[in-house]
């Protein structure tokens, strides 16, 4: 099977290539490298003994997208690509909308002309909102609270309006909770361009001696220990997921699926910080700041409908989200400038 995998440079897209590599799935990869290096793609090579097709270009790009579908006979593409910070959302909210609508708009073209009907969509647990209770089933209602989240909504939407048109076209979209963690070789990880937002690689720059202290973002939600939760996935059992929901094609039509890709258990800032500080072997320095704004207190998955439709779980432990972090940040100090 020939997958086309977009923004197969990036964090989750260059685990799930290795993966499919390691599973025989051949990969063609395009990227334009906005968030990203040739380096990633490189290290997958290296790691699996595989070659990956590679194409340099936007997926806006409707030119590019169609010289794609035709020089390979793709069967199925998984789409990675898109801009993805939240804050950065909130002050350049046209670049995100042109960006993550406009790729998706002439990846669609692009597959309808080559009789392409198989999507896996990157979304994402932010459509849920601020969930009303938890865990969080797919048939949870939708809402968002940032330009980023709202992409993902309209994107989700598109699919299941032309899955309702095209009776062959199956779209599988893919909740994502909060992936971390890196491929155990320490080789590929996430790659940060500047100061992290998010709190795991926040965490392992201050374990280096990066960072001075991990600022907790408020200690007053209604949690157990006050700080926020989440539903921390592993990277290398989110790419897991995409194997598996490649899986549905091979089946025949599946039409719209949706799937919360997560582990059904959520931890506390608190309780990160300490787990990385248990790995590190020594304290990693943290102190209580001010709550950030848009900020939701609890997310968690009920990931049971991934399991019983997919067969995937997942399995990696917070331990092993650590160790593997913490190694990807040790091995590679300045990410793939290393
Ligand atoms: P990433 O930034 O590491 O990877 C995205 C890749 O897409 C990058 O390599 C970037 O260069 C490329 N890209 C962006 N726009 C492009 C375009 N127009 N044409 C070609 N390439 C383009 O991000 P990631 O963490 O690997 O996330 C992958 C997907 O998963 C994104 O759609 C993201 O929104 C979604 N997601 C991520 C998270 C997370 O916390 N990492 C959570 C939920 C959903
Ligand atoms: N946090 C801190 N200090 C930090 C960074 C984060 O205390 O320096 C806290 C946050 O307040 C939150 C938790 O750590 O309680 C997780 O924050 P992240 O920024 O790591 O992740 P979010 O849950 O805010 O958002 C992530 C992605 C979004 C995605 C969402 C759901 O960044 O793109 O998960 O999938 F939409």
């Amino acid at each position: 099977m020939k997958v086309l995998v977009t923004g197969g440079a990036g964090y989750i897209g260059s685990h799930t290539s290795l993966v499919l590599l390691n599973k025989g799935y051949e990969v063609i990869c395009v990227d334009n490298f906005s968030n990203s290096k040739m380096e990633s793609v490189l290290r997958v090579e290296k790691l699996t003994g595989k070659k990956i097709k590679f194409y340099e270009a936007d997926v806006c790009d409707k030119e590019a997208m169609d010289k794609i579908f035709s020089e390979n006979e793709i069967d199925a593409v998984i789409h990675f690509a898109g801009l993805k910070a939240v804050g950065e959302s909130v002050s350049i909210p046209l670049r995100y909308y042109e960006n993550n609508l406009v790729s998706t708009f002439a990846l669609m073209e692009a597959m309808e002309k080559h009789g392409c009907n198989n999507i896996i969509f990157s979304s994402s647990a932010t459509v849920y909102g601020n969930p009303a209770s938890v865990p969080i089933t797919e048939d949870f209602p939708n809402s968002t609270t940032n330009p980023y989240g709202t992409t993902k909504l309209f994107i989700e939407r598109i699919l299941t309006d032309y899955a309702y048109a095209n009776k062959n076209f199956n779209p599988v979209i893919l909740r994502y909770f909060n992936p971390v963690g890196a491929h155990e070789s320490g080789m590929i990880g996430e790659d940060h361009k500047d100061i992290p937002n998010n709190l795991v690689p926040y965490i392992t720059q201050t374990a280096v001696g990066k960072r001075e202290k991990v600022n907790i973002f408020g200690d007053d939600y209604p949690t157990p220990d006050g700080t926020g939760v989440r539903d921390y996935i592993h990277v290398m059992d989110l790419a897991e997921g995409h194997a598996a929901a490649l899986k549905l094609f091979e089946k025949g039509n599946c039409g719209l699926k949706i799937y919360n890709l997560g582990t059904g258990r959520g931890y506390s800032v608190l309780e990160m910080v300490k787990a990385f500080s248990k790995a590190f072997g020594k304290e990693i320095p943290y102190a209580i700041a001010p709550r950030r704004p848009g900020d939701i207190p609890e997310c968690y998955a009920d990931p049971k409908k991934a399991y019983e439709e997919l067969g995937w779980k997942a399995v990696k432990t917070l331990d092993d989200m650590c160790q593997d972090s913490l190694r990807w940040q040790t091995m590679n100090p300045n990410g793939y400038d290393d």
